[in-house]
């Protein structure tokens, strides 16, 4: 059992700090870290309230920025007069190199047992976590790469570090990191699996960059994939006060027009009552090669959001275009007027987005195309 006096000082003094720090040291980040590195612990003749103080401790020198924090990290221990009320200077001594050693790389292996635990902890091998921190790291630090250019670097990304051979490397190979580590190179070696979760993110994050840019405000829910509205019910009576919906994405019998048409969804539509209300003519839905074209976007993930994609229209076949220059066109339920709060995917189907109805009104002048409100019954 950790010592309860040690685990009320960290508690009060140590873990609110990681509240100031950037995502990837975040509290929830260090409280992952304390829970592995117990876990692991229990392996081997190590003394818990050590490993605890040095899991504790581990990122403390990012508040002096990312790139030598592990050193820091080791200074602020052996600088921390209280630790002497539970350790020996030996001790701490030994907690501080393991806090130092917890960016082990391949060439320079953690010192001791207390490092090579506090290391392995510090791994977070969640296979979507990490691809999701990959896109999002090119994004964030590329904006000059295209969607195929985020691609590629993802892929070369994963591969240096994660592929066989690559340079992570494993301290403990009985940890559970080395299951998950498996489980993320058959997602590696199957580009198809591996370019569906790419592109679930990098249009997620595309949606949120393009709100964010454009000052719309947005409340975002997390969820597991959701491919029908019963699935999602279950997931949607937990966002308060909001109007959530079905969308569809149809295109003529020429295969030159899309509609992309959004109702409240407990309402039903099929293909006939939809050509009356569209007066388009003979509809049916459009390929998921349409919709990535079109949208952006993949099957089950069919949103408004996807219209980001109908902006930039330089490279489209000019014959799909309508006369005001769009390739799609947008039906909604006037329905979906009379609520103040509506709900999205971000173009990814493992969260909801809500924004106001008033800001849905500037999202669609924003995209500039031409939308027509619909009576659904
Ligand atoms: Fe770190
Ligand atoms: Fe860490």
């Amino acid at each position: 059992m950790i010592n309860p006096e040690l685990e009320a000082y960290v508690e009060k003094e140590i873990i609110p700090r990681y509240r100031h720090f950037d995502s990837a040291h975040s509290e929830e980040h260090v409280r992952t870290v304390i829970k592995n590195a117990l876990e692991l612990a229990k392996r081997y003749d190590v003394d818990e309230n050590m490993i605890y103080a040095a899991a504790a401790y581990h990122d403390t020198g990012v508040v002096e920025g990312r790139e030598f924090h592990h050193i820091v990290s080791g200074r602020i221990i052996r600088a921390d007069k209280e630790l002497l009320r539970w350790f020996t200077p030996e001790q701490i001594e030994t907690i501080a190199q393991a806090a130092e050693d917890h960016r082990a790389s391949s060439d320079r292996k953690p010192r001791g047992i207390y490092g090579l635990i506090i290391a392995e902890a510090d791994r977070d091998i969640d296979p979507v976590k990490i691809i999701r921190r990959t896109v999002q790291y090119g994004f964030n630090r590329h904006p000059e790469l295209d969607r195929e250019g985020q691609w590629q670097r993802t892929v070369e990304h994963l591969m240096e570090k994660y592929a066989e051979g690559g340079y992570l490397k494993l301290w403990i190979p009985e940890s559970d990191n080395a299951a998950k580590l498996a489980e993320l190179r058959e997602i590696i070696r199957d580009t198809e699996k591996l370019r569906e979760l790419f592109d679930r993110e990098y249009q997620r994050l595309r949606v949120l960059d393009f709100l964010q840019k454009n000052g719309i405000s947005y409340e975002i829910y997390e969820h597991p994939p959701l491919f029908t509205i019963e699935e999602a019910l279950s997931y949607w009576g937990q966002i308060p006060e909001c109007t959530h919906c079905k969308n569809l994405f149809m295109r003529n019998h020429k295969g030159n027009r899309h509609y992309l048409i959004s109702f409240e969804c407990h309402k039903q539509m099929d293909i006939h009552g939809l050509e009356h209300a569209l007066h388009q003519g003979k509809l049916s839905f459009a390929s998921p090669e349409r919709m990535m074209r079109c949208l952006g976007l993949r099957p089950g993930s069919v949103s408004p959001f996807g219209l980001i994609e109908d902006m930039d229209l330089s490279g489209a076949d000019p014959k799909e275009l309508f006369e005001n220059g769009h390739r799609v066109k947008f039906y909604l339920d006037s329905e979906l007027m009379k609520s103040e709060r509506i709900s999205f995917h971000p173009c990814d189907n493992t969260a909801s987005v809500v924004i106001t109805k008033a800001d849905f009104l500037r999202f669609l002048q924003l995209w500039g195309g031409e939308y027509e409100l619909l009576e659904v019954s």
